[in-house]
């Protein structure tokens, strides 16, 4: 099976660290959603879309690249990292995909190191992770399904 996962990790490679580790357990293409590409998502059966959480969403060049790019009724799942735990971030993703007819897999989430704005001055919150844990935790996430569909 082959997965294409869109990703966009600007603030402290948060989420890069977890796609990278998760493109270690199969055939998996990452792509840079803010870098041009001519990468064919028809060509893949999984399309994960990773991202750090700015201002309660998914970035922008994510959900532009999702509404432009993502063919419909693709399988797809959802990572991200986040300062402060909240369901809602995967609101605008998931609508995006729903709109396009998507079958969303599954989708996981845990803390990133933040030093945005006012936490900067406190030295950052949720530090250290992603840790061990949140990796291990996240490359289960990927094999569970990754091995189902
Ligand atoms: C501009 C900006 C806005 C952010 N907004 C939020 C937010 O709304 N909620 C949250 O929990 N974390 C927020 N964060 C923290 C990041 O989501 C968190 O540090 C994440 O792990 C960053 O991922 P990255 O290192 O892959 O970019 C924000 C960070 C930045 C830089």
């Amino acid at each position: 099976m082959k997965v294409l996962i869109v990703y966009h990790s600007e603030h402290h490679d948060n989420t890069k660290k977890l796609v990278e580790a998760i493109a270690g357990q199969g055939d998996v293409t990452l792509l840079n959603a803010s870098e041009n590409s001519n990468l064919n998502w028809s060509d893949y059966d999984l399309i994960g879309f990773a991202s750090g959480i700015y201002y309660q969403k998914f970035h922008k060049d994510i959900l532009d690249s999702a509404g432009k790019n993502l063919p419909l009724g693709k399988k797809v799942f959802f990572l991200y990292t986040c300062g402060m735990k909240r369901n809602s971030y995967t609101d605008a993703i998931r609508q995006i995909a729903e709109a396009k007819k998507a079958q969303i897999v599954g989708s996981y989430g845990c803390l990133g190191f933040d030093t945005f704005g006012p936490f900067k001055l406190v030295g950052g919150i949720a530090k250290g992770h992603p840790d061990d844990k949140d990796i291990s935790d996240a490359l289960n996430f990927f094999v569970k399904f990754y091995n189902m569909v």
